[in-house]
């Protein structure tokens, strides 16, 4: 909404920018003779203003040579009086409750948009007789409108949009008759419209918008013959639309939606030709459309989605050639779409999802050359995908699903090669998926063309798409196999290749993608084993249906398993595990039982020789079975792990060794969770830091090949905040990770070390955590791996002797393979972990971010604040609802580290931000918290100095959730 506003601000402002030059150059350039009351005025006003802010009117200063109607923002008339004062977008923080207002009686124009001026608007404005414009939107304002605005008798431009400022609207503003500009939007103002307002009848614009307003749309709106401009949006409006508007015969723009208007449209609206805009979603309006809508060829955005409209389209729609925007879904609207709309050459977006429209897809869509968004799911259309469609070539979004289409896909659908969302579930389309739709370069992200009746098999060119996120091919007739080449869609989210004819094996490549949610793949005929590469990756896996198939053997143990429902692998007769509804894999006492059977049963025929062949060959079958699988320990065991780098692996494993006269105490630099850190210095000079790992508990690594192909993921990591990853080694008795050896020491000790916190400063404090969430944002997001850490934690946070901040540790929680499968091993460093994300399936990239923001509070306190955290995480409802009140009292300044004396200058904003980001990311709800990438974006934006604010902010402050 505010775009049009900014619009309309904008050019008020160059107005008044050049009115201020006009006057500057005419009136100022006589000798004026100084006021001094007027300039003591300005000067008191400009010493209430925040320190920094005084700095930015340098001019004001009666120690200049300047004339003070030359003072930046100030204007004189030509009796040398202050006329306009323009301080729009200057960053000005203060309040007007030493602006001393009857000392400026020439006051034509007072502005002060975009700034962040707080506190009333002082009543005291209604002494200046003369002002007839007055711009204070976009600050912090708070109190009430002031109902002396109502003595401005010469007032004409009121703006104070985007403010705080709340109650009612002064009925008194109604005699401010020359008003003809009304902008109060985005404040929290509450009841009526005034019904005084029929009294501004020269009010052209109107804009109440994103407030509180309740009651009905005043009948005496009507009245007002000038409007053009009628913004109501966002409120709580009820009642119906007035038919008085239908007399507003210049109005331009009529905008109501998110309100809870009913009952029908007047049909008197179909006197408003000149209608631009007709914006009425969201609301609860029946009947039909205005007549004549686009009669003047004018309109070019119509909304009026969400109602319970009925009835046909306008006729005079059908050639609207300005109609750029159209939003018509969620009604009952009807009619034969084939012949509602012609050729719209402007059209952009066009909705019409979820009404009654019925016959074919009309070819003239390919003919609206801007149509990058066509939507017209849940209708009755019926035929076929005409090919002319392609022809609209800037489609980016097309959207026709659930409906009753037939014939085939059309082939050259990807001429409108900007496509990112193809959407045709739900039709009767048969015929192959032609493989033309995916050529090289594809932009498409989603891909849904389940619930038809195509047949055929997947073609391999879907690995063309790289951009794929989600590919749904589930409910049709689908077969063959599972195309080898899908690993390549490395951005694949959701794969639904559910009820088809699939066949063939599910392929192990699918346990591997690193972004893969959801996976269905039930109902079809895949046969064979489930691969174990599922789930022992730091899997993103949240969802997998593998029912009803032909699966057998044993249903993996590892993470993306461990609490999958039954319903998600029934129906597969030859599964095996401990899982619910399966029978055990081979376990010596079903074994047991089986020969019991045996036993039983084979004398019942009479044959105890028998009996004990098959006893015989059961015990050997039995002996060669954990002969495998002990084989299959030793293969693991003696394929040591020499993977240092640029060195020969087992000559440095052997140095380490003798360097570190097999890890003697005294080379022992640290101990973390995992392990024991060792300084180790080479013969050549080169001095390492090794961090011998605890032996890992299960023994074994699940699956060498991923893993070593993390190892050599975290290898090449080069970024300035995570520490060089040399090697690692391993063979049966060690494993340990060979690092860059950095001397600054660790952040836990910096905290601890009373002399050492004093000497890391607020500004060093604040580097450190920018560049943890730097690492932290490349490693989610930036860099080809996508790692999640898992336990960051002051203890790993290392420095070198520039105090630059490097995160260790990655991967480690890995290759104590205490994420592969069994979950109660967690033991991420107490207090930083999310114990609520840890235990459920959850766990992805925001136990990294709520450490993230456990780490930053400790930075800034100066110590692991538990009273504070354990407030934070017995919260673990949606919200910080439930926080104890006295939290929210909390002021920011008592609980920052008080070692250091108290931030200043430029850190304090940083201080607060950060705080608040960090409050952000200790959310346990994990879809309120913010990715590491918004956090490390916001961190590296500049601020603004307002210390005012700082001394009284508390903790509540910072928390203010953001609804959306
Ligand atoms: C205008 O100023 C006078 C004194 O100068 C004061 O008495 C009066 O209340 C003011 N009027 C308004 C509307 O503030
Ligand atoms: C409308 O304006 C007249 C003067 O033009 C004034 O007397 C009257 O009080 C105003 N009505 C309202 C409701 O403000
Ligand atoms: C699906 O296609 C087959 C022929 O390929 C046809 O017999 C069947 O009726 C179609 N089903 C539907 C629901 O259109
Ligand atoms: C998987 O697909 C089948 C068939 O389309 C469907 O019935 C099932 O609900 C889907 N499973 C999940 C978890 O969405």
């Amino acid at each position: 909404m505010s775009y049009s506003q900014a619009i309309s601000s904008l050019s008020m402002h160059l107005a008044a920018a050049m009115a201020l030059l006009v006057l500057a150059s005419s009136s100022c350039s006589t000798t004026a003779s100084l006021s001094n009351d007027e300039v003591a005025a300005l000067l008191r006003w400009k010493a209430s203003l925040q320190n920094q802010s005084q700095s930015l009117l340098p001019s004001w200063d009666v120690g200049s040579n300047q004339s003070y109607c030359n003072w930046t923002g100030i204007a004189c008339d030509n009796t040398s009086s202050v006329a306009y004062i323009i301080l729009n977008n200057v960053g000005l923080t203060g309040t007007l409750l030493s602006f001393s207002f009857s000392s400026f009686p020439h006051l034509v124009r007072f502005e002060l948009h975009n700034n962040s001026f707080y506190g009333s608007v002082p009543a005291q404005i209604g002494n200046l007789s003369r002002l007839y414009y007055i711009d204070f939107s976009k600050n912090h304002f708070t109190g009430k409108v002031p109902s002396e605005l109502g003595s401005l008798r010469n007032l004409q431009c009121l703006y104070l949009s985007d403010n705080k400022l709340s109650g009612t609207i002064p009925q008194e503003l109604g005699i401010s008759t020359l008003v003809w500009d009304l902008q109060l939007s985005g404040n929290n103002l509450t009841g009526p419209i005034p019904t005084s307002i029929l009294n501004l009848t020269n009010l052209t614009n109107l804009y109440l918008f994103s407030n509180q307003l309740s009651g009905p749309i005043p009948q005496e709106l009507g009245l007002l013959r000038s409007l053009k401009k009628l913004r109501l949006p966002l409120n709580n409006l009820v009642g119906s639309i007035p038919h008085s508007l239908g007399n507003l015969s210049s109005l331009t723009e009529l905008v109501l939606f998110n309100n809870r208007l009913s009952g029908p449209i007047p049909s008197e609206l179909a006197n408003l030709t000149h209608l631009q805009a007709f914006l009425i979603n969201n609301n609860k309006l029946t009947g039909h459309l205005p007549q004549n809508l686009c009669l003047d060829g004018s309109l070019t955005t119509l909304g009026a989605s969400k109602n319970n409209l009925t009835g046909n389209i306008p006729k005079s729609l059908r050639n609207c050639n300005s109609l750029i925007r159209v939003r018509l879904e969620n009604n009952r609207l009807e009619g034969n779409l084939q012949e509602e709309f012609g050729v719209l050459p402007s059209l952009d977006y066009m909705d019409l999802s979820y009404n009654r429209f019925r016959g074919k897809l009309s070819e003239k869509w390919g003919l609206s050359k801007n149509l990058t968004k066509l939507v017209i799911s849940n209708n009755q259309l019926t035929g076929n995908i005409p090919p002319d469609l392609a022809a609209a070539t800037k489609l980016h979004f097309l959207d026709l699903s659930s409906n009753h289409l037939v014939g085939e896909i059309p082939k050259n659908l990807r001429e409108s090669g900007l496509l990112f969302h193809l959407n045709l579930s739900n039709n009767e389309l048969s015929g192959n998926i032609p493989t033309e739709i995916f050529g090289t370069q594809s932009r498409l992200q989603n891909l849904d063309l389940a619930a038809n009746n195509l047949t055929g098999s997947i073609p391999r060119e879907i690995a063309n798409c790289e951009n794929l996120q989600n590919l749904n091919l589930g409910e049709n007739r689908l077969a063959g196999g599972i195309p080898f080449e899908i690993e390549k869609l490395q951005f694949l989210q959701s794969l639904d290749l559910g009820d088809n004819n699939l066949m063939g094996e599910i392929l192990s490549q699918l346990g591997k993608m690193p972004r893969l949610e959801k996976l269905n793949l039930s109902h079809n005929m895949l046969s064979g084993s489930i691969p174990s590469s599922f789930g022992d990756q730091p899997t993103s896996l949240i969802s997998i249906d593998i029912s009803y198939n032909n699966l057998k053997g044993p249903l993996p143990n590892t993470k993306a398993f461990v609490d999958v429902p039954y319903e998600a692998y029934r129906g597969n007769n030859g599964l095996c595990g401990n899982q619910k509804g399966l029978i055990p894999c081979s376990s010596p006492e079903v074994r047991t039982k089986t020969k019991l059977v045996l036993l039983v049963v084979v004398p019942l025929v009479g044959t105890l020789f028998l009996s004990l062949i098959v006893v015989g060959i059961f015990q050997f079958l039995r002996k060669r079975v954990i002969l495998k699988a002990e084989s299959e320990i030793q293969v693991v065991q003696n394929e040591n792990l020499f993977e240092i780098w640029s060195y020969d692996g087992k000559i440095v494993y052997e140095n380490i060794i003798e360097a570190t006269e097999d890890f003697n105490e005294k080379y022992c630099i640290g101990r973390g969770g995992y392990g024991t850190v060792y300084k180790t210095k080479f013969s050549s000079g080169l001095v390492v830091a090794v961090k011998k790992t605890h032996p890992s508990q299960d023994g074994n690594l699940v699956d060498l090949k991923s893993f070593r192909s993390e190892i050599r993921a975290l290898r090449e990591t080069q970024h300035r905040n995570i520490i060089k990853l040399y090697g690692f080694c391993s063979d049966s008795r060690r494993s340990f990770l060979v690092y860059e050896f950095l001397k600054g020491g660790s952040l836990e000790n910096k905290l601890r070390n009373e002399e050492e916190a004093l000497r890391f400063d607020w500004h060093k404090r604040m580097n450190t955590i920018k560049g943890v969430a730097s690492g932290l944002c490349y490693m989610h997001h930036e860099c080809s791996c996508s790692v999640i850490h898992r336990d960051i934690s002051s203890k790993n946070i290392l420095f070198d002797s520039e105090c630059v901040a490097h995160i260790s540790d990655f991967g480690t929680a890995r290759l104590l393979n205490l994420h592969s499968s069994n979950w109660t091993l967690f033991a991420g460093t107490f207090g930083y972990a999310a114990l609520e994300l840890a235990y459920t399936m959850e766990v992805n990239a925001k136990l990294d971010v709520y450490s993230f923001g456990i780490l930053t509070l400790e930075v800034l306190m100066g110590k692991n604040q538990c009273d504070l955290i354990s407030s934070l995480s017995s919260s673990c409802s949606s919200s910080f609802s439930s926080l104890p009140s006295t939290f929210y009292g909390i002021l920011l300044k008592d609980v920052l580290d008080n070692r250091l004396p108290p931030p200043e200058d430029q850190v304090v904003e940083e201080i607060v931000i950060t705080t608040k980001l960090a409050l952000a990311c200790v959310n346990t709800d994990p879809h309120l918290q913010p990715s590491m990438k918004q956090v490390s974006v916001e961190l590296s934006k500049l601020r603004p100095f307002s210390e005012s604010s700082f001394h009284t902010i508390t903790l509540g402050q910072l928390l203010d959730i953001n609804c959306i």
